[in-house]
């Protein structure tokens, strides 16, 4: 199969030396392409800003902002048979990126932001021919938040997990996940290391997969 991951945070430009980002690693995205590729798969992983060694065999598209990840995820899903949408991507941007770096503001200063494109929800909603899996990261109200977005952006599972500690989730080598299913059904993966994690999901993601191919004979 073919199988395309996102891994890690975007950066959105303030200035040639300043952006917005958030706390994401990229360990639990550059797992999931190492199950993957231990499972005898092709695998293209779009990564943003990360400190982290390719994974040996992995196809790698770099990334920086939210647009380029857009671009990037649209020109690779075309041909393939799963999207793992792990990347932590920014909801806002600075409006406008200045061309030179800022300099120091009298008093208060207020930047001026916009919404980033939601990428999930920018794909075909009918007649995919490629399972779709979203990563929600939660603070508060995980299972409810996490159905929302499985419909809201019409993933064919949706992986979420608690972000609010700092012992499971963002930066962490740890993680406990629950998957929704579109069914109803949800199970948990208790806390274990992320490359752990990351087999059961695609053993899960693999299985689904199989199930939509005896469908669609
Ligand atoms: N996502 C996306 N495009 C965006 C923002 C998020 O495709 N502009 C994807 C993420 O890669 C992830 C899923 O949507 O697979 C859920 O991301 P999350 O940050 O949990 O949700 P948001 O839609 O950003 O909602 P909120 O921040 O309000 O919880």
């Amino acid at each position: 199969m073919k199988i395309v991951v996102t891994a890690g945070p975007t950066r959105e430009p303030i200035d040639p030396v300043r952006f917005i980002s958030n706390r994401s690693s990229g360990k639990m995205g550059y797992a999931l392409a190492e199950a993957a590729l231990a499972a005898n798969h092709e695998v293209t992983l779009i990564s943003g800003p990360v400190a982290l060694s390719e994974p040996p065999g992995a196809r790698i598209v770099r990334i920086v902002t939210s647009d380029e990840l857009y671009e990037a995820v649209h020109e690779n899903v075309r041909d393939c048979n799963v999207l793992v949408m792990c990347a932590a991507v920014s909801d806002y941007k600075p409006l406008t990126t200045l061309p030179q770096k800022m300099a120091k503001q009298r008093g208060e200063w207020a930047l001026q932001l916009t919404t980033t494109r939601d990428i999930l929800s920018s794909l075909p909603r009918e007649d995919r021919s490629y399972l779709v899996v979203g990563f929600a990261a939660e603070t508060h109200d995980l299972a409810a938040s996490a159905r929302k977005k499985l419909s809201e952006k019409n993933c064919d599972l949706m992986i979420a997990n608690d972000v609010s500690g700092s012992d499971a989730g963002m930066e962490s080598d740890d993680n406990e996940v629950t998957i929704f299913f579109p069914n109803g059904e949800e199970k948990r993966i208790p806390r274990a290391r992320k490359n752990i994690i990351a087999r059961e999901i695609m053993k899960i993601v693999f299985a689904l997969h199989e199930k939509s191919l005896t469908k669609n004979l």
